[in-house]
């Protein structure tokens, strides 16, 4: 598309002249739009970029391995992966209630970035994958819900990376706009097509307490519901698709003894930009297949619900 390919001259000419010879950081979330910044910049700067990726322990399965894979290995670029699993479940011990799992998660992510971003000595320049919906609900709300790193300026003072000057090369760009450039910079249809995903993560996928037990049975349903929605074709026509552990049992049969497991809820939805959204449609034997085969293959969950809300009323998470 020599649209995007222009696009993309232009936006590389306009970093080399904003960013000279300084030093950049840039952070890694795993998704989409922090991964088509961090490339975008690394083909206009090279190794004058340094990705900090910040493992929360919270990404789905596999994830934070695929990240590390892609910018190590198949990119080149310098990659700072900080596994912070610990420092997160620590300190979301004993919390349920979601705006202050967000808002730990939030300073957590802050304290954790910072820490690493002021070992990289001499940065000038904070990168960042905010996109055009971002800064217009950045101006026009304060539901805290934009990505951590963008959002929670006003947590006991100001972090030392927000004295960095800001590299927002996504900032006109709309989500399908940004995969067409990740496209154009070379990555793969299945990773610029991977589903949005929240900067709280896996935390507000298990209403109430989060333990590490809770977010391993959640990644690997969920993992499960993927394959299986990847296996019938319908991933693409899908906005958002996952698994939510509830934290509610119910009595179940398994041969001739009873159980006494978790209840998990499957969402998926239709959408253009997550702002409105109908539950998605999925033909029934699907659904099925994917419930048998999250209640065999996942200790601790015996019974598997849908979850046909459109937004609105309802949101598209759950917390
Ligand atoms: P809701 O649940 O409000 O979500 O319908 C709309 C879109 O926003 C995502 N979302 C978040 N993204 N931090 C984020 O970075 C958050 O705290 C957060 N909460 C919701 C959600 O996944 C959907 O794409």
């Amino acid at each position: 598309d020599w649209t995007m390919a222009a696009y993309r001259d232009e936006k590389i000419a306009q970093i080399r002249e904003q960013v000279g010879s300084a030093k950049v950081i840039c952070g890694l979330s795993g998704g989409v739009d922090s991964s088509v910044a961090a490339v975008l910049i690394h083909e206009a700067i090279g190794d004058q970029l340094t990705c900090v990726f910040v493992d929360t322990g919270l990404l789905r399965k596999d994830e934070a391995k695929q990240v590390t894979t892609l910018f190590r290995e198949h990119y080149n670029i310098p990659l700072i992966h900080v596994d912070a699993s610990k420092e997160f479940l620590g300190e979301l011990a004993g919390q349920s209630d979601p705006e202050t799992k967000r808002k730990t998660i939030g300073r957590v992510f802050i304290e954790v970035f910072d820490r690493e971003a002021n070992m990289i000595e001499g940065a000038e320049f904070l990168a960042q994958g905010t996109l055009y919906p971002d800064v217009i609900e950045s101006v026009s709300s304060s539901s805290g819900k934009a990505h951590v790193i963008k959002s929670h300026h006003n947590v006991g003072g100001l972090p030392d990376y927000m004295k960095l000057k800001l590299v927002e090369p996504l900032r006109e760009l709309f989500k399908d706009e940004v995969r067409a450039l990740g496209r154009e910079l070379g990555l793969t249809d299945a990773f610029v097509g991977r589903h949005p995903f929240p900067g709280p993560g896996l935390a507000i996928r298990i209403p109430g307490e989060i333990t590490p037990e809770a977010v391993e049975t959640l990644q690997q349903a969920d993992a499960i519901y993927l394959e299986e929605i990847r296996n019938a074709g319908l991933y693409d026509d899908i906005w958002q698709a996952f698994a939510v552990l509830l934290p509610v049992k119910t009595v179940g049969v398994m041969g001739d003894a009873r159980t006494y497991e978790k209840v998990l809820a499957l969402r998926a939805v239709s959408s253009t930009d997550g702002m409105t959204a109908d539950f998605y449609q999925f033909p029934w034997d699907m659904l099925g297949r994917t419930a048998t085969r999250i209640i065999n293959e996942v200790r601790g969950v015996n019974r598997v619900v849908y979850d046909v809300t459109s937004k609105p009323p309802g949101t598209i998470e759950w917390e």
